[in-house]
Parts: structure tokens; sequence; C-alpha cells
């Protein structure tokens, strides 16, 4: 049998990403492919880091995006900063931060977690308890929005804390950047990384990172050569470093990076603080119509992430059932839980271009159907309650 295209199904993405791809977005990215070394898409390169800049509020001139994923962000960053046997402070309230812990073990550094329940943001009492302790370590890292949990950390005290006690900051943003504020420079972050499919609207497979002057002088005064040559920051530098001598380093994810352009622009002209308006605006109405269904959240009201909730599930719901309806059904993907929290939650995403009311309406209704179908019980009008919210 000969195989044909492949033609995937219109979903509604709402689950911890990939997010829907704004169509501007996925025009973009079918412009004709050009060299990675033509002057033409060297100029793009630029306009990508200065939006990147806006994105992140910073004017750190190492701020570019790495040509992989969210995780290879999360790699590029500890692999430059982190040396064989330093201490790292790594908070861990997920899966990520879990994550996080083995880069630091596989790049043979030693480190010291502080432990936070799941559901809960990063306690900065613990962190400056932990650097008491250890007075030696020189790197503390944290996840700003734990996807697997839907919360949000106070970056700010916790890059304050570690400057105190002279560790440099390692920060995941590869939710929030987008949805909430991600001010780097103003909270002092030294090197943050994120992903392109959550609230930037774009297609999965790209990491902007950004690393300030502390942070690339750790770099500069390394002992030990990068365990990695993909993503060596000294040699990555060589190709995004300024335009004037862009030299070959690896071939560029062309129009990949006309997806990220387009999806950057989208960003400025909506305006950051619009764009996280947005987020808390359909967070609202998604908060009314998942309360008038009788469900409630796992995370503390202040710790919540606009753009992703993690509900709860009453007991006796399948919830591989729901899930299951709401895809073939409404075409509506949302997400289940991870690690210690898989069969107990959902996880609704309503990130970039997919936080709108559209969305909103679709999935309470749709809920409140395949609920009621279930017979589970449900309180009827949970639409008009998102709606009037
Ligand atoms: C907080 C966080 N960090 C890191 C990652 C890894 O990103 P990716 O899946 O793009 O490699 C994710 C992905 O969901 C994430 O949510």
């Amino acid at each position: 049998m000969a195989i044909k295209s492949f033609n995937p199904p219109v979903r509604t993405l709402m689950g911890p990403g990939p997010s829907d791809v704004h169509p501007r977005v996925l025009a973009a990215m079918a412009r004709p492919t050009i060299g990675h070394l033509d002057p033409a898409f060297v100029e793009m390169m630029d306009e990508v880091k200065t939006l990147l800049q806006y994105a992140f509020q910073t004017r750190n001139a190492l701020t570019m995006p790495v040509s992989a994923p969210g995780s290879a962000g999360m790699e590029t960053c500890f692999v430059n900063l982190v040396e064989p046997g330093e201490k790292v402070v790594v908070c861990v309230n997920g899966v990520f931060g879990g994550r996080m812990k083995e880069n630091v073990e596989r790049f043979s550094a030693v480190p010291i977690v502080v432990e936070n329940a799941w559901g809960e943001p990063v306690d900065p009492d613990k962190l400056e308890d932990t650097l008491k302790l250890h007075r030696d370590a020189k790197i503390v890292a944290f996840v700003h929005a734990e996807t697997s949990t839907g919360v949000r950390s106070d970056a700010a005290t916790l890059v304050d804390i570690a400057h105190r006690h002279n560790c440099l900051t390692i920060v995941d943003a590869v939710t929030s950047l987008g949805g909430i504020p991600v001010k780097v420079d103003e909270w002092g972050i030294d090197a943050i990384y994120s992903g392109s499919q959550k609230c930037l609207s774009c297609t999965p497979g790209l990491s902007p990172v950004s690393l300030n002057e502390r942070a690339i002088e750790k770099i500069r005064q390394r002992k030990t050569r990068v365990p990695s040559w993909f993503l060596d920051l000294t040699l990555v530098m060589g190709y995004w470093g300024g335009s004037s001598r862009r030299t070959y380093h690896h071939t560029a994810p062309v129009n990949a990076l006309y997806g990220l352009h387009e999806a950057l622009v989208m960003l400025q002209e909506e305006g950051l603080e619009n764009s996280w308006a947005r987020h808390e605006r359909n967070y609202q109405a998604l908060r009314a119509g998942v309360e008038a269904l009788g469900l409630e959240f796992i995370v503390r009201e202040d710790s919540r992430l606009p753009q992703l909730s993690a509900i709860s599930i009453p007991p006796n719901v399948d919830e591989a059932m729901v899930r299951k309806l709401l895809l073939s059904d409404y075409n509506l993907e949302i997400g289940a839980g991870l690690g210690a929290l898989a069969g107990r939650i959902f996880r609704i995403g309503l990130m970039g271009h997919a936080s709108n009311m559209k969305n909103v309406l679709l999935f309470v209704s749709a809920l409140e159907e395949v609920m009621g179908r279930l017979r589970l019980p449900v309180v009827q009008g949970t639409a008009e309650a998102a709606r009037q919210a």
C-alpha cells in the first residue's frame, strides 16, 4: 500500500503544550527556504534577537534561540554554567525541577535539592536556609512556571536570595514567557531559557535563551571544556553573535526561525502587557466555568498560572475516558497529570493564541456535556458562568 501525504486532524490544543499555532506563523514557515548564511536571513536573525530581547525584557547581547526544544535550552544553561564538582541548588516542585536536578548530576556536579510539595510554589525561606547551610554553592536553579502542576513561583524574590548568597541563577521560563511577566534585567536573572510552543504560539522545536555578562564571565572562567559540542555557547555565538562575523556552526532550522520571527512580531504588535492581561482575563472566565461545574483547582489562588490550570478530578471519574471523548467528539486536546499527579488532575492550557474566549466556552461546555454523558454529577450552565465572568 502506498503511503500518502500526512494530513493531521484539526484540533484545538488546550493541553500543556504545544498550543495552537497562529495561521500567520504557519504561513511564514511555508515561505521559501534560503541559505542560513544568506544576507537576508542574517538580517532576519538580528531581528529575532531584538524581538527576543523584548520578550525577555533584557538588553543581554547573548539572547538567541537554541535550534532544539525547551529541553535543549535547559541543557544549554546547565552544560555551559555548571562545572564538575560544583554545588548547584535546585528547587524542585514538579517534573521540570526534577529534570534540572538530573542535568546537574549528568554534568558531574552536586545537586542540593530544595524540595517543595507538588502544587506549591518554591518556598523562599527554604531556599534561604539551604543557602546558609551550603555557602559554597555556585548556582540556584528553579522553574518559574511549573507546567506539571500549574504553579507560579516568585522569581524576583528567589533570584534576589540567590544573589545575596553569591549564586548565579538559572531560570526555566518555558511556560511563562509571553503569558505572565518575565523581567530578566529587572529581576537580575543570569541565565534563562524558554520554548517556542507555549505562550509564543509558535511550533515546537526552538528554545530561546538569554545570558547576562555575569553568566558569560563564568563560562569564560571555566576550568574544564563544555562537555557538549552542539550546545557550547562559545561556539554557537560564532553564528548568532553579530551579523558582520557570522560563521557556520550548524545548519539553522531556517523555516522554523521564520515562524519564531512571525510569532515574536505578533507579540510585539499586541504588546507584552496586553498579552499578560489577555491570559489573565481568559483564565478568570475558565475559572468561573470550572467552578460552576463543581471542580477545584489544586493550586492556591495567588500562585496559579493563568496559562495553565491544574484541576482535580473528582472520585469515580474515568479521566482517560473524559480526555478521549473530548478529543474524538470535540477535537479538543487537554492534558493529563504527570508523575505523582497522573490520574489525579486535568491540565488545561490557555496559552498564547489559544488563550481566547472561544476556547474557554468550547472547553467548559464540552466538559459539561461529556461529564453528563458519563453520568457524573454536573451543574448546568457553566458556559454562561464563564461568559459572564
Ligand atoms: C517548564 C518546562 N520546562 C521544560 C520543558 C521541556 O521543553 P520541551 O518539551 O520543548 O523540550 C517543558 C515542556 O513542557 C516545560 O513545561
